[in-house]
């Protein structure tokens, strides 16, 4: 497997608790690293638009709400495999089924407010680099 980019997002409840560096350091250990990385705050806008592909969802509305709530921290990753590493890395979304030592059994709070984002295929991570980030702000 050649080198792959994700993209993943340190969501407002690990940066609201402080967990920003404690995040990184579990994708790092786990052998992924940081070609773009700012803290922003996601407008209303951006949040729709970066999860329209859940509009339909129940939880839509308290998902952009959440995400919105306070400052993230979108980044580029790269590595071996890089958009399953960093899947395994993560855990699975809804806490209660994460696997022990994975980002989401150790800091989610809830499936909503659960710490990381991260892409699920190659077409979705192209699309959601280039959604926050500009070829020039990727530095490997
Ligand atoms: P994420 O990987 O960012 O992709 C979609 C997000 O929706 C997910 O992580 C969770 O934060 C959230 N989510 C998924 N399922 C639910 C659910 N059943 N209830 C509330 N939020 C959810």
């Amino acid at each position: 497997m050649a080198l792959e980019r994700t993209f993943s997002i340190v969501k407002p409840d690990a940066t609201r608790r402080n967990l920003t560096g404690a995040v990184v350091a579990k994708l790092e250990e786990g052998g992924l690293r940081v070609f773009a990385s700012k803290r922003i705050q996601m407008t209303k806008d951006q949040a729709e638009g970066f999860y329209a592909v859940h509009k339909e969802r129940p939880f839509y509305g308290e998902l952009v709400a959440f995400m919105t709530s306070g400052p993230v921290v979108v980044q580029v990753l790269e590595g071996e495999n890089a958009i399953a590493r960093n899947r395994e890395i993560m855990g699975a979304t809804n806490p209660e089924e994460a696997a022990e030592g994975t980002i989401r059994k150790l800091y989610a709070e809830n499936i909503e407010a659960n710490s990381v984002h991260g892409s699920d295929a190659p077409e979705t991570a192209a699309e959601e680099i280039k959604y926050f980030f500009s070829d020039d702000e990727i530095v490997g």
